[in-house]
């Protein structure tokens, strides 16, 4: 649709155009600011590549980073909402088989929103989307300075080295 006609759309149906039906805004302490997270709306490649290099993870080759994405069972964005050009600045993706287990991988929030509860909104998210397909246990391996910002959110950490977590469906 042309950026002009997109203006005249009402919010929640530009909303949903773009991120399409499951988004789910987020609310941050500044007013100015949209954030939405779907796993509908397609994830840029480049745009993945500059968020991993901002939270400073080693780069992949994009073809691969393609496949991966491809092959994984759900993959969220994080948007900093735009009508024109919305940003990524979040991202978490699963695989698993979208029946009984399922892996989270490559959860990030871009350092400039850290700190703001979008992590933890990323993470409710990504769960509601798995329980959607009845998923009933959903594992982790977290870094090790992370750890403790899962635990906080009620994942099962494995006793030994504590860094692989499990959440089980209610
Ligand atoms: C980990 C990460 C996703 C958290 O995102 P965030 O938006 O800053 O997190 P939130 O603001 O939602 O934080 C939620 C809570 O977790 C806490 N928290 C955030 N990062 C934490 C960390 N690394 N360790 C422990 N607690 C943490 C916050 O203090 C907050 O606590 P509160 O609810 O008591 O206020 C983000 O810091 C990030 O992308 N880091 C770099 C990439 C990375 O390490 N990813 C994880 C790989 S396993």
């Amino acid at each position: 649709m042309a950026f002009n006609r997109l203006l005249r759309v009402p919010e929640a149906e530009l909303l949903t155009l773009l991120y399409g039906e499951q988004h789910r805004c987020c609310t941050v302490p500044q007013p100015e600011l949209q954030l939405v997270l779907s796993s509908e709306r397609e994830i840029d490649l480049i745009e993945l590549e500059q968020l991993c290099d901002a939270v400073g993870w080693s780069r992949r080759p994009l073809r691969r980073v393609r496949k991966a994405l491809e092959h994984s069972l759900l993959r969220v964005g994080l948007w900093r909402h735009d009508p024109r050009v919305p940003k990524l600045v979040g991202f978490a993706r699963c695989t698993g088989d979208g029946v009984v287990e399922a892996t989270v991988w490559d959860v990030a929030v871009h350092p400039h929103y850290q700190g703001a509860g979008l992590g933890k909104a990323l993470m409710r998210y990504v769960l509601e989307r798995l329980q959607a397909m009845e998923v009933e246990r959903v594992s982790l391996f977290a870094d090790p300075g992370v750890v403790e910002f899962y635990a906080a959110q009620g994942w099962d950490l494995e006793p030994l080295d504590r860094r692989c977590a499990f959440w089980y469906a209610p």
